[in-house]
Formats: structure tokens, C-alpha cells, sequence
């Protein structure tokens, strides 16, 4: 949430800091901000869009020194005034993450008057009253933990040190990294590899110096440190949108390709699958899609390997008795690794129990947090809504599921599973879109694993077209819900379970006999004819994987949808893909 890029060097930083606030601005894009030195500091911030801030600058400028921001707002409205940089007295700043005691500490600045509504503001007075009792910026970041609560990653510029910036984090992530050209300050890796693809990653209460040639980083004892430098193992290509008119369709298509790099390590003994069977409960902690995804994990878990499984919203978790002991599996599912429900999560129960993360990016805060890490390799996900990201979590929770379990034939349902995604990939969903892409409400409905996914496609419809749409178990429609169904009300039933089949069946047909238009989705072995159904949607059989199949057709309408709808499908209003405020 909210992305920060700073840069200083040799090269005109407006050019630079612009092209990095564009990789970052999937963090929050309703307003954004630059500092940029030239003999004094110059601000310019505009609502809306990163595009918005680019139509004011002059890319030319002669600057070689500057602060950027992409904002997601959490303290004051999206407006002008409230976006980054903020500066007071000395102290010029951008910032990710939230102030949660910046009250009190308002009360404690009188002397400033405050420009806007955020609590960014306030800290940039705070360090500004610090630095004038000190002078010394190394000191006062190191102390910024004592005082602050909250969560910050930081890039600042002094008004005595035009040739300097300085970063601190807590909470919030933040890398730094040196080129042939000068340094950077990024929250997130791929918005610096157009110029390295090495880089350090600050831990809390560190903080870096950078100047045109040189980052020093410091402890909050102020030693200077010997930081590792990591190298990104992806591509530069990761970030093209190739061909494919939006990032979430060129994702969607990149599931077979990329379920196949996750799952292949394990299928080839490469890498080892936890030993869950020691466990006499697992907890599985997330958030949106990636709770979805735990969902589904709980469903083959309990089914395969008789394991009791509980799945909570991170949010929710962080506040609740966990009832957990040395007998507790916790495993935390992320994408991006730096939620910050899902890590505050984690940092509560990890001394208590065994934790295991499903997390994609490599390195991240959940990912050095938790006992152990297994990494789906989606690679870069920057569609703000989650596809492949999500089925590499379904397909590494299946295989642990199936490799706990007793009956093992995994290769041939692997290697099936990848010509059916292909196949599946090769349908053409327009029509079905096409039906509902005027609708205010639709309907998911599903019994078992198909509720998971019933409530995966709800979000996915929802985040990115704005059509109010819910999930229910079918079985549950009866007890309330069912009265809002009425003529011409789409529901998308999911039935991919032999089990419950006829049940879902019977629960279908309750709609349809109160006016609804129902979009059937089923397998091929369960595909039967019948008069409960106006539009029949069959995928391909798979045993373990089946959910990875079945959330294609649902991913591809959502997308059409939206797009029918000229929906701003990789940037959906209100939201960011990293969400690390609480
Ligand atoms: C929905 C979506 C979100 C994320 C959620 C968790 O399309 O992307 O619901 O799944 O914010 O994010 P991660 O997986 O990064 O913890």
C-alpha cells in the first residue's frame, strides 16, 4: 500500500523516479508526489493517477536527487493536499505504512501547523523537531521506533544535505539498491530492474544513507552494517505486458506455464513437502484470494489426510484466541508476503507453534518470518486482482494435501493437468460475459471445494467489473438469500464434487423455479442434460488439481465482464495489490 521510489546519481532523476512510481503504482494510485532538488527542494503532487503527476513535469529537468510516491489513502482523502511528499522545517519525506499513535504525537508538535489531514505529516514534524535538537538524521531515525507506533518505510531528504537521502523502515518494506548510476530506495524489486538486479533488503530499525555513489546502512545502534546484496532470479520480461491487452489476462494465460514451475521442483524430489501428519490441527491464515485459496486446502487436507483444518481471515486471527500449541501447524498463505494482517499474524503465534508460509515473493517479510517457506513460483503478479498467484497457492496446498495422504498417483493427474488447462485456456467465454454484463447482482453458488471457488469468482467479479456479487453454499440459499432471487437473476453454479451433485442439483433448481437464469458449471464426468440450466460451462476431470481447472472459465468471465464494462481491470478503483496497512 502506497509505493515509495527514490533516487539520486548521475542520470535526471524525474525520468527515473517516474518510470518506478509507474512499477509501484499497483501499491495505490489515487494520488501521487515528487521532491526533486535542484539549489532548493521542489515539490509536485497531483490527485488521480500517476499520469496525472507526469502531465505537470518537465522530465527535463536538472535534477539528479528525488523522492516519489504513489499514494493509497489511508489518513485524509485522495486530494492534493494529502498526497506525498509532506514537508516541515527541515524534514522532507514519503511514506508507506500508518502512524497508528499519530494523535498523541500531534498534540506534542504545537509549534507546527499541520497542511493536511495525514498522519504522515506528523512524523515528518517529529523528525523535523528531533533533528533540530540534534542535527544528526542517523540518530533521530534510530529512535523514531521508540516513539512511533505504527508501521513506516520512509525516503527523506534534509534541507542541510541536498546531496543525501535517507531511509528507515519498520514494518512496511522497503530495498535499497546501487547501479552503475547512482542508488535507489524502492518499495518493492522489480521497480528497479531496469537499472540492477541487485539489491538489499533493510530490516526494521535500519537505516540507509544514500548518496550519488555510495549506501551505508546503520543499526539503531548506529553501527554500520555489512548487508548481504541479493540478485533478483526472474526476468526484466516479467514486467512487459507482451502482447495481452491487460496484465490480468497475459496472468491468466500464464497459469499452465507457471503452476508447472511450482509444482515441478516437488514432483521431481527436487524439493521436500512438509510433513504435515505430525499435526493434530492446522490453522491456515489469510487474506482475500489467498484465504480462498486456504479454503481450498482445508477441504483436501481434511478429505486426504483426516487432519482437522480451520481457515481464518488474518485480521480476524490477530485478534482472536488462537488456541494453538506445539501440536499446530499454522500456515500462512501470501502472495506478496508483506500483507500486514497476515504478518502481524505470523509474529503472534510463531513462538508458539510450528509456521509455514505459501508465499511467492521470494525474500519477503512473511517469508523471513515464519519457520519455513515454500515458494510458489507465479513469479510477478502485478495485475491488481490475483490469478495465477492464487493457483499456485491451490496447487501447492493439493500436492501437500496428496502427498499426506496414503493413495499416491500424482504424474498422471500432473501431466493432465496441464494439457486441460491449455484446453481450457482455449475456450472462448465472451458469451457467457456478454449475459451478465449489465446485471447489479449475480450470484455464485456452490457445496464443498466449489464454495471456495464460488467465493474466489465473487471477489474476482466483484474487485474488478463492480458487480454486487455474493457467494453461497447452495445448501444455504433456502435460509434467507433465496428471496432475493427473482426473474432473470444469473447465478453461477459450481458442481465439480460426485458427492454432493445431486444436492446442489436439487438447490439449483430452487432458483431456476424463482425466475433465475443459471450458468452451469461442471466436469466432464458429472455433465448430464437437463431443464435446471440456460448456459453449461464443462471442464475437463481432474482428481487433485480439479479446482485449478474449474477457476479458469470463472477467472476469463470476470474479465470479460469487466472489460465489457470498460472497467480499469489492472487497476481497480479503491484498492492496491500490497496491502500493508492494517
Ligand atoms: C484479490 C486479491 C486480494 C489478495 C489479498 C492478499 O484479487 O488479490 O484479495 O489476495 O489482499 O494478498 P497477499 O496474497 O499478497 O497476502
Amino acid at each position: 500500500m502506497c509505493g515509495i521510489y527514490c533516487y539520486v546519481g548521475k542520470k535526471k532523476a524525474i525520468p527515473i523516479i517516474l518510470e518506478g512510481l509507474a512499477s509501484l503504482e499497483y501499491r495505490g494510485y489515487d494520488s501521487s508526489g515528487i521532491a526533486y532538488v535542484t539549489d532548493k527542494i521542489n515539490i509536485i503532487k497531483e490527485k488521480g493517477k500517476l499520469s496525472n503527476l507526469i502531465n505537470l513535469i518537465d522530465k527535463n529537468t536538472d535534477t539528479y536527487l528525488g523522492i516519489g510516491h504513489t499514494r493509497w489513502a489511508t489518513h485524509g482523502s485522495p486530494n492534493k493536499i494529502n498526497a506525498h511528499p509532506h514537508q516541515q522545517g527541515s524534514i522532507t519525506l514519503v511514506h508507506n505504512g500508518i502512524i497508528e499513535n499519530y494523535q498523541e504525537l500531534k498534540k506534542l508538535l504545537t509549534e507546527y501547523s499541520f497542511k493536511s489531514e495525514t498522519d504522515t505529516e506528523v512524523l515528518a514534524c517529529l523528525i523535523d523537531k528531533l533533528y533540530q535538537e540534534s542535527h544528526n538524521i542517523i540518530k533521530v531515525l534510530a529512535k523514531l521506533s521508540e516513539l512511533v507506533k505504527g508501521s513506516y518505510a520512509l525516503g527523506i531528504i534534509v534541507n542541510d544535505d541536498l546531496n543525501s537521502i535517507y531511509a528507515v523502515k519498520k514494518g512496511s518494506p522497503l530495498i535499497v539498491a546501487k547501479s552503475d548510476d547512482g542508488t535507489f530506495i524502492a518499495s518493492d524489486i522489480p521497480a528497479i530492474l531496469k537499472h540492477t538486479d541487485k539489491y538489499i533488503l533493510l530490516n526494521d530499525n535500519e537505516i540507509a544513507h544514500l548518496t550519488k555513489d555510495n549506501i551505508t546502512i546503520y543499526n539503531e545502534r548506529l553501527n554500520i552494517l555489512n548487508k548481504k546484496t541479493y540478485t533478483y532470479n526472474g526476468s526484466i520480461e516479467d514486467i512487459s505486458k507482451q502482447d495481452y491487452e491487460h496484465y490480468m489476462l497475459k496472468e491468466i494465460y500464464e497459469q499452465p506455464e507457471v503452476i508447472k514451475n511450482t509444482l515441478l521442483p516437488f514432483l521431481n524430489n527436487k524439493q521436500k513437502l512438509p510433513n504435515i501428519k505430525k499435526y493434530q490441527k492446522i490453522h491456515i491464515v489469510a487474506c482475500g484470494s489467498a484465504y480462498h485459496a486456504g479454503l481450498i486446502g482445508k477441504y483436501l487436507i481434511e478429505k486426504y489426510c483426516h487432519i482437522e483444518t480451520k481457515v481464518e481471515i488474518a485480521s480476524e486471527y490477530r485478534y482472536q484466541n488462537n488456541f494453538i500449541n506445539k501440536k499446530t501447524l499454522v500456515i500462512f498463505i501470501s502472495q506478496s508476503g508483506e500483507t500486514a494482517d497476515t504478518l502481524a499474524c505470523v509474529k503472534k503465534v510463531k513462538n508458539n507453534c510450528d509456521t509455514l508460509g505459501i508465499i511467492n515473493v521470494i525474500d519477503s517479510s512473511i517469508a523471513r518470518e515464519v519457520k519455513d517457506v515454500i515458494y510458489t513460483n507465479a513469479g510477478l503478479e502485478i495485475a491488481v486482482a490475483t490469478t495465477k498467484a492464487y493457483s499456485c497457492q491451490v496447487a501447492i496446498l493439493s500436492l501437500i494435501a496428496y502427498y499426506n495422504s496414503k493413495t499416491k498417483n500424482i504424474i498422471n493427474e500432473f501431466d493432465n493437468l496441464i494439457n486441460d488447462l491449455n484446453k481450457v485456456l482455449k475456450n472462448d467465454y465472451r458469451k457467457i460475459a456478454d449475459l451478465i454484463k449489465d446485471d447489479e447482482k449475480i450470484f455464485y453458488i456452490g457445496r464443498g471445494i466449489d464454495y471456495a471457488l464460488a467465493l474466489e469468482g465473487s471477489l474476482k467479479l466483484k474487485e474488478i467489473s463492480y458487480i454486487n456479487s455474493v457467494a453461497y453454499q447452495a445448501g444455504e440459499l433456502k435460509h434467507g438469500t433465496i428471496s432475493l432471487i427473482e426473474n432473470n437473476t444469473k447465478v453461477i453454479a459450481i458442481v465439480t464434487d460426485k458427492e454432493l451433485k445431486d444436492k446442489t442439483i436439487s438447490n439449483i433448481k430452487e432458483t431456476k423455479a424463482r425466475g433465475a437464469k443459471v450458468i452451469y458449471i461442471t466436469t466432464t464426468s458429472l455433465d448430464e442434460e437437463g431443464d435446471f440450466y440456460d448456459e453449461k460451462i464443462i471442464i475437463p476431470d481432474n482428481k487433485l488439481f480439479q479446482s485449478l481447472l474449474t477457476i479458469i472459465p470463472i477467472q476469463l468471465i470476470a474479465y470479460y465482464v469487466a472489460k465489457a464494462r470498460n472497467c480499469d481491470i489492472d487497476k481497480p478503483k479503491n484498492l492496491a495489490k500490497s496491502v500493508t496497512v492494517e
